[in-house]
């Protein structure tokens, strides 16, 4: 088993990852103390039947008191309404202070776990288990849990550092080409903005299938690159926005479709190209960068392609309220691998 160790001081912990390792999370979870604990799973409707079997039986094997219970798959899920549902199961469960939540799932059932762990009888320690490649290569690390309100994603939300992080890269077999694809925009989105190797290493592989026999490197490569970024600013205020290559373009295309007809990752390889493009032009970037990029995403089933008209977006995000003063900083590539934060002004978009 490969481990790191996220640094936070008194909330540093763990992320374990092996292919097979869902079968002895038990074990590892009856590790971080508190044996006679109740351990409550949280999973949703499309994970239960494919993995929570195996979850539930590695956690009685450990001696553990284990209790689960599941949402409906999909966003919808995170809305804030559905923390009632999960308060309810926590209670109904009969958790107390010293007892522990694991979230089965992908970014969803992580964020909506995660926060409802955060808030429930004023913290409850939880455990993630990813099983997206999105939620094992970027939500389960770093330690921000949240809910959707109807004015928009992620409004009401913590930092609420997981106890540990367990990935089992095998649970992937049986994750859909389309999420599997969306995922890879942010494995993508790792190579570019600091690890050129990386990028090579995806190029090499050229698809999913090439990348199978290697998937559980590519994990360890994204949450290492994340993990450095995350202990220098935990609470997002400055390196961090690094991990937001392509995301600025890209949440405002995601806002021209309504959150519907673009999947995050498809928009922030739109994203990433676009940004570069703009960055190539005006001599930020080397030229021929975003062709690059946008070969690797297509070879991992992103289009980059939007029919989106890119003056009304660019315009979106001039006007966009985060542009504090006009001003708002984005992240350019130096060259892949080298990623910097550059600070634009409204005439950037033109
Ligand atoms: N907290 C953070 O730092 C952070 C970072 C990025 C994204 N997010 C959040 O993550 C969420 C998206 O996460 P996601 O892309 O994992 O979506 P998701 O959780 O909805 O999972 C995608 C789909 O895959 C299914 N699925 C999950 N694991 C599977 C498996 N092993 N096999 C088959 N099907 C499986 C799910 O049921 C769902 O239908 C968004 O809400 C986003 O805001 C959070
Ligand atoms: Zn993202």
């Amino acid at each position: 088993m490969r481990t790191l160790t996220v640094g936070l001081g008194s909330r540093s912990y763990d992320i374990c990852c092996e292919r097979g390792l869902l079968d002895d999370c038990g074990g590892l979870i009856a590790a971080l103390g508190g044996a006679a604990r109740k351990v409550f799973v949280l999973t949703d409707s499309v994970v239960a039947p494919l993995w929570l079997g195996k979850v539930v039986a590695s956690l009685k094997a450990a001696g553990l008191d284990v209790s689960s219970g599941s949402v409906p798959s999909g966003e919808e899920s995170k809305r804030f309404d559905s923390l009632m549902t999960v308060y309810s199961m926590f209670a109904s469960a009969g958790l107390t202070r010293s007892d522990l939540v694991v979230t089965l799932g992908g970014g969803v059932v992580g964020d909506l776990g995660g926060f409802a762990a955060a808030t429930y009888l004023r913290g409850l320690d939880f455990v993630q288990i990813p099983t997206t490649l999105l939620a094992q290569v970027d939500s389960a690390v770093g330690g921000k849990v949240a809910v959707d309100l109807p004015w928009g994603k992620n409004l009401a939300g913590a930092f609420w550092q997981p106890k540990a992080v367990i990935v089992d890269p095998d649970v992937l077999d049986t994750l859909p080409d389309a999420w599997f694809s969306d995922g890879m925009a942010e494995v993508v989105k790792y190579g570019c903005i600091r690890d050129a190797e990386l990028f090579d290493a995806l190029q090499r592989a050229g698809s999913r299938e090439g990348l199978r026999s290697h998937i559980d490197d590519v994990v360890m490569r994204c949450w290492d690159i994340k993990r450095v970024v995350v202990e220098h600013d935990e609470r997002d205020t400055g390196e961090r926005m690094i991990l937001n290559f392509g995301h600025t373009y890209g949440h405002a295309l995601e806002k021209y479709y309504n959150y519907r007809k673009i999947s995050h990752g498809a928009a922030v390889a739109v994203g990433m190209k676009t940004i570069t493009e703009i960055a190539e032009r005006k001599g930020l970037t080397p030229s021929g960068t975003a062709a690059r990029i946008t070969a690797l995403c297509n070879a991992y089933g992103l289009s980059c392609a939007d029919g989106a008209p890119y003056r009304e977006v660019c315009a979106a995000i001039a006007q966009d309220k985060k542009n504090l003063g006009g001003k708002l900083n984005v992240v350019l590539l130096r060259e892949i691998g080298d990623a910097y934060i550059y600070p634009t002004d409204k005439e950037f978009w033109q």
